[in-house]
């Protein structure tokens, strides 16, 4: 645990890196005293996806709104914040630079530090919340941007073991979804569907003989698959075209989660990112915890998603162990990754 802040910490997390203006404040990293999520999925379902300008444009109107509720909701006030993170990359800019300057001016107008969070690594700090759990663990991060098996070997201290080459899970969910003609956000739709369909078609993995995955392949497989029934005037149950593209999609994470897992002596799985939130991988990641006697982390299905609340804690630990990381100048940064994320095909 790391040492340095008094007891009681709160921090105020800010997230604006794409379509939902979240605030949250909580207490030493851990305890969500609240969480203020004001979702624009609503307003982007109109376009088929998230329209950047739209974005940014509504988090102006929504961030005040936000923190002033997220305060409102723990019972407190303004001067009980003692720092504010924010997320500083990845994501939109123009969405990322409407919380970054809010956060800059709240930080300096309360006279607390101000701490830039990585959007990928805060995912993996839903892990933290409302529990006790500490790091050493394999976290299998799975989001719309983002898709790896991460060794989290401190509360600041990640090396990715299995990344993505091209597109993310999430992307290729999304995608799949669009071609099925289901509404934005495509992931719980195809989650949904999925439930009531049966895996009967065999579609590519995502792995690849290095260890790494690459999910354009898959993508496409399924998009040919549906466009040459559709030439012969037919059509796929589009259940169990989800079940089955699910299944692909997910086991070879799982499969390379078990892989690391072993080969690291490691004893906790957890589960990070939007695509976490997913019912298959849920189940079948309590299954391989269960045949293995792995202990599983698995972040509520609203943690999961974007949150305030992993932002506040990841900018806790930050604090903590490493000390204020950014003054005023502090930029919007679009494509941050994870160090060592996204390596070459070969
Ligand atoms: O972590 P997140 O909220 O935002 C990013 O940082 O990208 O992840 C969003 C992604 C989207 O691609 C969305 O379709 C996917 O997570 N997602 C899901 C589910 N819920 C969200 N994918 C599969 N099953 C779900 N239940
Ligand atoms: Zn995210």
């Amino acid at each position: 645990m790391p040492q340095g802040l008094k007891k009681g910490f709160v921090v105020l997390g800010i997230e604006s890196s794409c379509d939902e203006t979240a605030c949250a404040l909580v207490e030493d990293g851990r305890k969500i005293l609240s969480n203020v999520i004001d979702s624009q999925i609503e307003l982007h379902r109109l376009y088929g996806g998230v329209v950047p300008e739209l974005a940014g444009r509504n988090h102006v109107v929504a961030i005040d709104r936000a923190a002033k509720q997220a305060v409102k909701d723990a019972g407190a006030d303004f001067s009980d914040v003692d720092a504010v993170a924010v997320t500083r990359g990845a994501g939109l800019v123009g969405c990322l630079l409407v919380g970054v300057s809010y956060a800059k001016a709240l930080a300096y107008s309360l006279g607390v530090p101000l701490v830039a969070v990585n959007h990928i690594e805060a995912h993996m700090c839903a892990n933290y919340l409302d529990t006790d759990a500490e790091p050493p663990y394999l976290c299998l991060l799975a989001s719309g941007g983002h898709t790896a098996l991460v060794h989290v070997v401190g509360y600041n201290d990640y090396r990715v073991v299995s990344s993505t080459v091209d597109d993310a899970a999430g992307e290729a969910f999304d995608k799949v979804a669009r071609t099925l003609g289901l509404p934005y956000p495509g992931g719980p739709q195809i989650d949904w569907l999925s439930t009531s369909g049966k895996p009967v078609f065999d579609l590519p993995s995502p792995l690849l003989k290095n260890g790494n995955l690459s999910y354009s392949g898959l993508k496409t497989a399924v998009v040919n698959l549906m466009h040459n029934v559709a030439q012969r005037g037919e059509k796929l149950p589009a259940e169990d075209v989800c079940a089955s593209f699910s299944r692909a999609a997910l086991e070879p994470l799982l499969s390379l989660a078990e892989k690391h897992l072993k080969r690291l002596g490691l004893k906790t799985l957890a589960l990070a990112g939007g695509v976490a939130a997913n019912g298959y991988l849920r189940g079948r990641a309590e299954s391989l915890a269960r045949k293995n006697g792995f202990k599983l982390l698995l972040p509520e299905k609203k943690l999961c998603t974007d949150n305030g609340a992993m932002v506040a804690s990841q900018g806790y630990f930050l604090l903590a162990e490493k000390g204020v990381n950014c003054d005023l100048t502090l930029n919007a940064e679009p494509t941050l990754r994870l160090r060592g994320d996204r390596p070459s095909r070969r």
